[in-house]
């Protein structure tokens, strides 16, 4: 125990920690992190390596950057924790900062990405009845196949991957699931005189970085409008400067009915989630109807301020748009030289390689096993997809860097 609270273990020890006394609900890559910084971080015995992972777009800012870590430092000396039960003296401001910076008129904060789709399923549902008139409990909320909202059981009860609900049932009404990235499905669905909402995801991230066509996200917001149903947009992976724009629905110049965000709101700092909408909907929620006792606590104001003006003042955004061009032109580069890459396809900083081999075979994971020997982190998903998202704190020249890791660990594998 001394030796744990030392920091010294090994990496082996390390996994074999987490594999004798955890829960194997991961199957993590095989290396132990015990520091980060910026788009680096180093495992227990010191080898450093690029992050092209940043925690699934949670550390959009880098690692442990120095403004969001002072932020949290001093608000957690002064104060923690309130709950709801009374007001606090940062949630005010930071509600007033968070709306307008996303330019909604009203904020419910929660903790978790998964809190977060739940609460906007609700606020459908309760507007629903509320404000469209919709029979008691008769509310449809549509949404996609491949979707990808969280691990609830009622956001897994609306899952197309058997990984995630299967045998977690009996699943909860109320969902229909339609094909993504299809109007025609869409215009379909809403047909229904029921359908209160659509949730969706800009880019279905865990699916494996799915792009829809051009004028998809414009197509939904018009069809939802013309129907009365809310849109809801899933941005806790495509949020907050990921994509190239501050939301990935901003290149469609498209607003949500209800946004969704989470993940790198704190840099990943701190578990910080929310839901942005209209004062007309908010406002169908009363005192004791929803709720967290974490949800807009001081520490997460403080923590999702600083990351928030970070994005801004580094101008993250701009450097996720840039960087990301360049990463795609190169690895399409890659895939004429090598034929284990079929294709690329992403936006900004979220990008995916596609590789030339079955999702049942171990090959993707092969290449990160590879690419993590030679410095570089990188998850596959879907068997035969690598993600590729580093932290939007990355320079050009890192960038190049990295890509002469991938292009070495395809050329040798
Ligand atoms: C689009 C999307 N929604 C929701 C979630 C769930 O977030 P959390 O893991 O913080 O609950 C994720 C997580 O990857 C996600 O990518």
């Amino acid at each position: 125990m001394a030796e744990v609270m030392d920091n010294k273990l090994s990496s082996v020890e390390a996994m074999d920690l987490e594999n004798k006394y955890g829960a194997h609900n991961y199957h993590p890559l095989p290396v132990v992190l015990d520091r980060g910084e910026g788009v680096f971080v180093w495992d227990l015995e010191g080898k450093k390596y690029y992050d092209f992972l940043s925690a699934y777009s949670a550390v959009n800012q880098g690692h442990c950057h120095p403004k969001i870590v002072e932020a949290m430092v001093n608000q957690a000396r002064k104060l923690t924790l309130t709950s709801r039960a009374f007001y606090n003296s940062v949630l005010g401001p930071y509600e007033k900062f968070v709306t307008e910076f996303f330019g909604y008129d009203k904020v419910l904060p929660m903790n978790t990405g998964a809190e977060a789709v739940e609460t906007a399923l609700k606020l459908c549902r309760r507007w629903a009845y509320d404000k469209k008139g919709i029979p008691a409990n008769q509310a449809k909320i549509i949404t996609c196949e491949g979707n990808f909202h969280g691990r609830t059981t009622t956001i897994i009860s609306f899952s197309t991957d058997p990984d995630s609900n299967s045998r977690f049932g009996p699943y909860t009404p109320g969902f229909e699931v339609i094909p993504y990235n299809d109007l025609d499905a869409l215009a379909k669905a809403l047909e229904d005189p029921n359908v209160a909402g659509f949730l969706v995801e800009p880019i279905q991230g865990e699916a494996g970085v799915n792009v829809p066509d051009e004028g998809y996200l414009r197509g939904v917001a018009k069809l939802c409008k013309e129907k009365n149903v809310l849109f809801m947009a899933d941005e806790v992976q495509t949020g907050v400067a990921r994509t190239g724009r501050l939301v990935c629905i901003d290149h469609d110049e498209v607003k949500a009915d209800l946004l969704i965000l989470g993940k790198a709101m704190s840099g990943g700092a701190y578990p910080v989630s929310a839901v942005l909408t209209s004062h007309e909907i908010m406002d169908v929620i009363k005192p004791g109807e929803h709720g967290s006792t974490f949800g807009g606590n001081p520490i997460a104001g403080e923590v999702a301020i600083a990351a928030l003006k970070v994005v801004r003042d580094e101008k993250l955004s701009e450097n996720a748009e840039r960087l990301g061009k360049i990463f795609r032109a190169e690895m399409s580069k890659l895939a004429d030289e090598c034929n284990l890459v079929d294709r690329v396809r992403g936006k900004g900083l979220l990008n995916a390689v596609l590789i030339n081999d079955t999702p049942e075979s171990s090959t993707a994971w092969d290449l990160c096993v590879a690419m993590k020997n030679n410095g570089l982190l990188a998850k596959p998903t879907h068997g035969n997809i690598i993600r590729f998202a580093p932290p939007l704190v990355m320079t050009e020249e890192q960038l190049m860097e990295c890509v002469a890791i991938i292009r070495k660990t395809f050329l040798e594998f």
